[in-house]
């Protein structure tokens, strides 16, 4: 997969990028992390990328030509099925692990990173394919919320990781992760349930299963009562019933 990453301040990336499970792809050839300065695509002398806003108002918006002139520079692919434009922002869609499977499945995303009080809204009606924030809180930049959205498509790729971690973590099946444990048993006194050392895999598994519910209802009920149709809340009763 190649991610194109056009933004600002290009500086923010480094140092993320160059770690753990990112490298890794990257040295196995699973992904190619390329930056582009949008700052070199200002025709401005003094490589200004924002303007104040028209109807007046606090703050500067980004303009859209450095966008578009970026995108154009890269070449990029727009019409093939493979390839999706996000602009990052506060106002999209909310990232979740639905969608980043969705785009872990793409050969190439083009990131749009905006900055200051907004971008220039054609950047999002005529460029970008798709709007999406990371979360109901506004970051200084797009840069994190890129990053995170690297961060949870790379993962995914064929070939990083291996199957049973995956289908077994946090969201792949609608539920937040079972409790785990490693050594020592007793840690000052605090103790590794019982059931874990026990050998019975079959209870292990049951243990796990009912864990995993209750931490979802505790921590997030909402994807219990909410959106509910997932495996193991129709195995408990939970689900909402099918209209
Ligand atoms: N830019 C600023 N805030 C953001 C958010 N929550 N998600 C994506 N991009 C952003």
């Amino acid at each position: 997969m190649l991610i194109d990453l056009i933004t600002a301040f290009p500086g923010s990336f480094s140092g993320i990028f160059g770690e753990s499970m990112l490298r890794r792809a990257q040295e196995k050839g699973l992904l190619q992390l390329r930056i582009t300065d949008l700052r070199d695509f200002s025709r401005d002398k003094h490589r200004r990328v924002d303007d104040a806003p028209y109807g007046g108002g606090a703050g500067m918006v980004m303009r859209a030509e450095p966008f578009f002139l970026a995108v154009e520079a890269l070449a990029v692919a727009k019409d093939d099925p493979g390839t999706r434009i996000i602009l990052l922002s506060p106002g999209g869609k909310i990232f979740n692990q639905r969608k980043a499977q969705e785009l872990s499945t793409l050969n190439h995303l083009v990131l749009l990173c905006g900055h200051y009080e907004g971008i220039d809204e054609r950047v999002a009606l005529y460029l970008a394919q798709e709007r999406i924030s990371i979360g109901d809180y506004v970051l200084t930049g797009g840069e994190i919320a890129a990053m995170v959205i690297v961060d949870a498509v790379t993962r995914l790729l064929p070939g990083l990781l291996s199957g049973p971690s995956l289908e077994e973590e946090s969201f792949t099946d609608g539920m937040l992760e079972y409790p785990q444990y490693t050594r020592p048993y007793n840690f000052r006194g605090m103790l590794v349930p019982d059931v874990l050392l026990s050998g019975n895999h079959a209870e292990i598994k049951k243990w796990r299963r009912r864990q995993a519910l209750e931490q979802t209802k505790l921590y997030r009920p909402d994807l219990v009562n909410g959106r509910g149709n997932t495996p193991l809340a129709k195995e408990n009763n939970l689900g909402r019933s099918e209209e």
